[in-house]
């Protein structure tokens, strides 16, 4: 097919292939790092269509470079990253890669859970340091997870994925989100809570709401004030949607137990004051990062993007309504 499409930087392989076998011209970032801004731009020119990361800032000056291109697809299925309303303005489908990686999102949720609550990363480090004298009745005492309550802030399908992976732990679990999620009230009896209440009674509070301005601060002074100082905050959405500053403070003041992040307010900085801290758990966005998960969102966005360049509708269309019937 005649498309000539760019990618932003390498992703897994299963992507590229497919990219390869359906368009012509399939060039890629050849570093492995984000581009600036300005490469950006120079790189997109006269592209049919571009696979872009979450790490790549599409605003209205990338779609003015890159005239003619029928479609960005977004290699995540968060896509705050992307100017949408722009894109539909100027009829560019926007496509992400919802449900490939819940499971593995999901899991490293639990895993930065545990990690916090039972001090993992902590005793890791004392133990590789040669601290390690013997067992201890005030060793690293940490949090019980078993019969706790688990609340769940924006139960999508992420949200969805982590509690229902907690009878094992026998959690009670609450939920706050715009819409009844029915399958977590029959399956598992989860109740839905306003946030407030959903903070003042949670040992282990979990987000998963997208990021938009009405999510940005979600999770300010206020908010970490309701919280009870035993609980642990844990974010594998995106960093804006805590008040970094209103966190680290409530760290420093014992106002909560602690916080295990995976994403931050200004990525790739992280505050300070969070890395000096032994009450958090600091993970570089990786919640996604399994083998089998990358290699599918690599795919899907792939196919979606290739879909819409055949005019064809793509799965994961986030503004359908660029797409001609
Ligand atoms: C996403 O897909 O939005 C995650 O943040 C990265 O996998």
């Amino acid at each position: 097919m005649p498309f000539n499409v760019y990618v932003t930087r390498m992703i897994p392989r299963a992507g590229i292939d497919y990219l390869q076998e359906n368009c012509e011209t399939v060039d890629i970032n050849p570093e492995d790092r984000v581009l600036s801004p300005q490469e950006l731009l120079e790189a997109i020119k006269e592209r049919d269509g571009i696979l872009c990361l979450l790490t790549d800032n599409i605003n209205e000056e990338v779609f003015d470079a890159a005239r003619g291109a029928k479609v960005f697809a977004n290699m995540a299925v968060g896509y705050d990253n992307i100017d949408v309303a722009e894109a539909t303005r100027r009829g560019i489908a926007i496509t992400n890669t919802p449900g490939v990686l819940t499971d593995a999102t999901s899991d490293f949720a639990w895993a930065l859970l545990f990690s916090i609550a039972r001090r993992v990363v902590e005793a890791d480090k004392f133990t590789r340091a040669g601290k390690f004298v013997g067992w201890g009745p005030l060793v690293f005492l940490g949090g019980d997870i078993t019969g706790r309550t688990l609340g769940i802030i924006g139960a999508g399908r992420i949200g969805t994925a982590v509690a229902l992976k907690s009878p094992g732990f026998r959690m009670q679990v609450l939920y706050t989100d715009i819409q009844q999620n029915e399958t977590l009230e029959e399956k598992i009896g989860a109740r839905r809570v306003s946030l407030e209440e959903l903070l003042e009674k949670s040992d282990f509070v979990s987000i998963h709401v997208n990021l938009t301005p009405d999510t940005q601060h979600l999770i300010g002074p206020r908010q970490l004030e309701l919280m009870k100082p035993t609980a642990y905050l844990i974010n594998t959405s995106r960093g804006p949607v805590i008040d970094e500053a209103a966190l680290v403070e409530a760290l420093k003041e014992k106002k909560i137990a602690g916080a295990a992040l995976d994403v931050y307010e200004e990525e790739p900085k992280v505050h300070p004051e969070l890395m000096k801290l032994d009450n958090v758990v600091l993970t570089p966005h990786i919640a996604s990062a399994t083998i089998e998960s990358r290699s599918k969102m690599a795919l899907m966005a792939a196919e979606n993007l290739v879909a819409v360049l055949k005019g064809k509708p793509p799965k994961n269309c986030v503004n359908p309504q660029v797409l001609k019937s």
